[in-house]
């Protein structure tokens, strides 16, 4: 069964996925760790890249793997595969996908994915390693569910950050801001100051004499907006990569992040080299 979802974009995400995930299991598969990948908004596994005929001619397969039957797939397996999902439906579908696999260590679950990550988080051990994908629709993942991931510091964390959303609930002109979107932003972004960070008084005059010139409120551009978000995940996270940019028709619609929870810089040199390799092979191409 194929989910319909995504396009251009999602194929650069799993292209990025899919090189992190073999750079990771290849550097890892002699070390004394037991590997576990964890993919919290798992999805059916596979889609139908919806897009225009133009985009389509820039993706190699029509038909994409998602990002589970990729983890499957790796050249060195993880020891562990933890799928999550909310969707009944496509938990059936990943049961089905569990049966083809018979010779992987797989576990299902239906939750959100707020009280499954921080529930994995608790289960880990001082051998265990992780990557975990954060990849949901839209603004489904709640920022405080990122700090028990980066308390465990043995958590490598892909993240998929839904920028357009943001800059949708936050119209340039501050004055338009709706109310009934604060309570998402606050729950999105971890904090109820973001208006004082986003939003920055302008003076609109024609003339610097002018009595009438008018204080409104307008949006940091898009760019401030991703620095924003940056440094707010450099707060929690000891490593944090430019992200990929993920854009539809040349409108930035994601920011693919990469965070290390490890504070030892022995511990995410090697990821940092990786990962700016990666990030800069798919934000060029
Ligand atoms: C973007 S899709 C995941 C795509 C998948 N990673 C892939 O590459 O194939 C997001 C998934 O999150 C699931 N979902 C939505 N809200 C959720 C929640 N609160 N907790 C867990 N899963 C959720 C949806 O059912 C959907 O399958």
């Amino acid at each position: 069964m194929a989910q319909e979802f995504g396009g251009i974009w999602t194929a650069k995400k799993l292209a990025v996925l899919e090189d992190y995930l073999q750079f990771y299991t290849t550097a890892l598969k002699d070390q004394p760790f037991i590997l576990h990948y964890v993919d919290a908004f798992a999805g059916a596994g596979e889609h139908s890249p919806a897009g225009t005929a133009d985009q389509h001619t820039l993706i190699p397969h029509e038909n994409l793997i998602g990002s589970v039957e990729t983890a499957l797939a790796l050249d060195h397996p993880f020891d562990h595969y933890h799928f999550n999902d909310i969707d009944p439906v496509l938990i059936a579908e990943l049961e089905r996908i569990k049966s083809k696999h018979s010779d992987k260590q797989i576990e299902i679950c239906e939750k959100d994915a707020n009280v499954f990550v921080p529930e994995f988080c608790n289960t880990m051990s001082p051998a265990d390693r992780a990557v975990l994908l954060l990849d949901p629709f839209s603004t489904q993942l709640d920022w405080k569910t990122l700090t028990p991931v980066r308390n465990t510091e043995k958590i490598d964390l892909w993240l998929l950050f839904p920028i357009s959303v943001i800059t949708r609930m936050t119209p340039r002109d501050g004055n338009k801001t709706k109310p009934e979107w604060k309570q998402t932003l606050d729950r999105l972004l971890g904090t109820n100051d973001w208006e004082q960070a986003l939003y920055k008084p302008v003076i609109q005059t024609n003339d610097l004499f002018d009595d009438n010139a008018v204080n409104t409120e307008q949006r940091i551009n898009v760019d401030e907006l991703e620095n924003w978000v940056t440094n707010r995940l450099k707060e929690l996270f000891s490593f944090v990569a430019k992200p990929v940019l993920l854009k539809n028709n040349n409108r930035p619609l994601f920011l693919f992040y990469f965070a290390v929870s490890n504070p030892s810089p022995n511990a995410w040199g090697l990821a940092q080299r990786a990962t700016s390799y990666i990030v800069d092979k798919y934000n060029s191409g």
